[in-house]
């Protein structure tokens, strides 16, 4: 039995040497400003969630990945695990309840209830013309040059050469269960594993966490959800247009088959934009499949060798 089952992300912590230019980089990259103090800065995406990335005034580094759960008896149970602190009150955006532990990497991961929800910012969903529904749209589609929305944070990636004590631990304490695994050369290889949190019937991300072998540890990236396929493509040419580092995308994956493309904050962190996952219920998922077939992409570029390693501290 794990401690908890989280239910979702709830948003990723970092530091960063200069706030102004996280805030500029988190604008292009479509969230929007919840606040700025001289010593931290809070970013949220269209859902109501207060935050989905804080960043605090410091040398770059990434602090933690926090998780909602659904009660405070969750957190009880959480503060009960050797090393974890007791229940705190938040004092940032949302406020709530929090336990902290400390994963296999020495990040933090902060387990959440009872945060006030923001409202939810309006969103356009998109009418689309497509060959099996050709008259959804009757009016002239005219796109403003713009960042994506992001609507919420979805997931977070480690890099680590200690794959299946990370896995343990994540599986034990947060309750996420296996999508698919990935192996080299034989099957008892394990090199990544591509976990969901767990809500039983109710379907959700093909992957809230996904651990892969590398020789350095740190974070691989963190993941947002955007509105839709334009949206990657209008952030995608935004991003470029203001001379960030891309990092791999458009494409689709094959696994979790999300229209993808990955971004580099100023300090190299990798942020992901996202559209259209696969999403499985507790039934679904067990997969194991070659690092070949894994990592490659329905359609779009392969993913650069550079990406597979990365671990920013
Ligand atoms: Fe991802």
């Amino acid at each position: 039995m794990p401690v908890v089952k989280v239910s979702d992300m709830a948003f990723v912590r970092m530091n960063a040497p200069d706030l102004g230019k996280a805030e500029q980089f988190l604008l292009d990259f479509g969230m929007s400003t919840v606040e700025r103090t001289p010593k931290a800065l809070y970013m949220r995406g269209t859902d109501p969630d207060p935050f989905i990335e804080v960043v605090h005034l410091g040398e770059a580094r990434v602090l933690s990945s926090a998780w909602y759960v659904d009660h405070v008896d969750d957190l009880k149970r959480v503060s009960q695990v050797p090393g974890a602190t007791g229940i705190e009150n938040l004092d940032e955006p949302g406020g709530g309840k929090r336990v902290q532990l400390t994963d296999p990497l020495g990040y933090k991961v902060e387990f959440i209830c009872d945060r006030t929800p923001a409202k939810a910012m309006p969103t356009e969903p998109a009418q689309l013309n497509l060959a099996w529904e050709p008259l959804v749209r009757k009016t002239l589609q005219r796109f403003d040059r713009r960042p994506s929305r992001v609507k919420r944070i979805a997931h977070f990636v480690v890099s680590t050469p200690e794959v299946k004590k990370t896995l343990a631990w994540y599986r034990e304490m947060l309750g996420l269960v296996r999508s698919e695994d990935i192996y080299e050369d034989d099957p008892e290889n394990l090199i990544g594993s591509f976990n969901r949190v767990d809500q039983g019937e109710d379907y959700v991300d093909h992957h809230a966490f996904f651990c892969r072998y590398a020789p350095n540890q740190g974070m691989n990236h963190v993941s947002f959800e955007v509105q839709d396929i334009d949206d990657v493509m209008l952030g995608h040419d935004h991003l470029k247009s203001q001379g960030y580092r891309p990092m791999w995308g458009v494409g689709r994956h094959f696994l979790g088959s999300q229209v993808f493309d990955y971004w580099c904050d100023p300090w190299g962190r990798v942020h992901e934009h996202w559209t259209d996952s696969d999403r499985l219920n507790i039934q679904g998922g067990l997969g194991l499949l070659s690092k070949k077939q894994a990592f490659k992409s329905q359609w779009g570029p392969a993913g650069p060798k550079e990406f597979h390693d990365w671990a920013t501290p």
